[in-house]
């Protein structure tokens, strides 16, 4: 089965290897890419944005979105992805973006979806996302799912308690969560285990030029040490890999809210064992990675 799926995004070392993710899977049809500033600033991510699209040859409109959250101050995330966003690798620029405004563009694509609905994913900042689902609630009926990186059941990325995507706007995660769709969940308690290795980066065949960018870029993010293993998250793909590949995952039921006020602000409060929304729980690692490989050997 091929899904339709709109990326709402942030490029973002992680968000580039989504994208390539996502362009080389045959279960995934991607429809559009939004971009939100995030990782670094909308400026960049959508130049980002519109090169990896570009060096992937993927035929996708990529159109601008939000540069801030709905409320409260924009904080970006250079001090892991770099003032580029990308570690220092410079892609050659890609096409033009379209005009035009993110939330505008993801309602016309939901108004214009067949019977089976869009998917939509999200691996930045969920601003985007919101508007467009806040402006035209009735136009949720066209998602068929929502899957997104975001949020911690255990440990924050950004303060103790909370992971980057929430806290950079948790009102606009609250109106997705609450937008009457299903929503799947991978936190930083998933993402975590998906640990890219400097060995895995070396048993990289040789292959085009998305691959080589690839490697610069997960090459060039900083390296610590994981429960499971010493490299660094491939957060933003194992939304992806949960489309392509849903057999790397196991998940349970969930419900998930969002602090909004305090010091614990953007911490997702997730309870097991009821509510809509699915967590995903355990990944298959070497899985996950072994797809990873093959798809990014495919593109060009
Ligand atoms: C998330 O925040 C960003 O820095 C990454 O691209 C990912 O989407 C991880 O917390
Ligand atoms: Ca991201």
């Amino acid at each position: 089965m091929t899904r339709r799926v709109i990326i709402d995004t942030d490029p973002g070392t992680d968000d580039a290897i989504a994208l390539f993710l996502a362009f080389a899977s045959p279960e995934i049809d991607v429809a559009l890419v939004t971009v939100a500033g995030g990782n670094v600033g909308l400026a960049r991510t959508l130049r980002n944005a519109r090169a990896l699209v570009s060096l992937a040859g993927a035929d996708v409109q990529v159109v601008a979105g939000a540069d801030r959250p709905l409320l409260g101050r924009f904080e970006d995330a250079a001090y892991v992805h770099g003032e580029d966003g990308l570690a220092g690798v410079a892609l050659p620029e890609g096409r033009p973006a379209e005009r035009g405004i993110a939330a505008d563009a993801i309602r016309a694509a939901l108004r214009a979806a067949g019977p089976e609905g869009v998917t939509l994913v999200g691996i930045g900042p969920a601003t985007n996302l919101a508007l467009a689902l806040a402006t035209e609630p009735a136009l949720a009926a066209h998602v068929a799912e929502i899957v997104l990186m975001s949020g911690a059941a255990t440990r924050g990325n950004v303060t103790p308690h909370a992971e980057f995507n929430a806290w950079s706007d948790p009102e606009a995660l609250s109106v997705v969560l609450g937008c009457g769709r299903p929503v799947t969940l991978a936190t930083l308690d998933l993402t975590r285990q998906a640990i890219c290795t400097r060995e895995w980066l070396g048993s990289l065949a040789e292959a085009g030029r998305c691959m080589a960018a690839a490697r610069a870029i997960m090459g060039s993010v900083p390296m610590r040490a994981y429960p499971a293993g010493f490299g660094h998250p491939q957060h933003d793909a194992c939304a992806i890999a949960w489309l392509a590949a849903p057999h790397l995952f196991t998940h349970a039921p969930v419900h998930v809210g969002v602090d909004l006020a305090g010091e614990t602000r953007g911490r997702t409060r997730i309870t097991l064992g009821e509510g809509p929304a699915r967590l995903l729980e355990r990944l298959d690692s070497p899985g996950f990675f072994a797809l990873l490989a093959e798809r990014l050997a495919r593109l060009p």
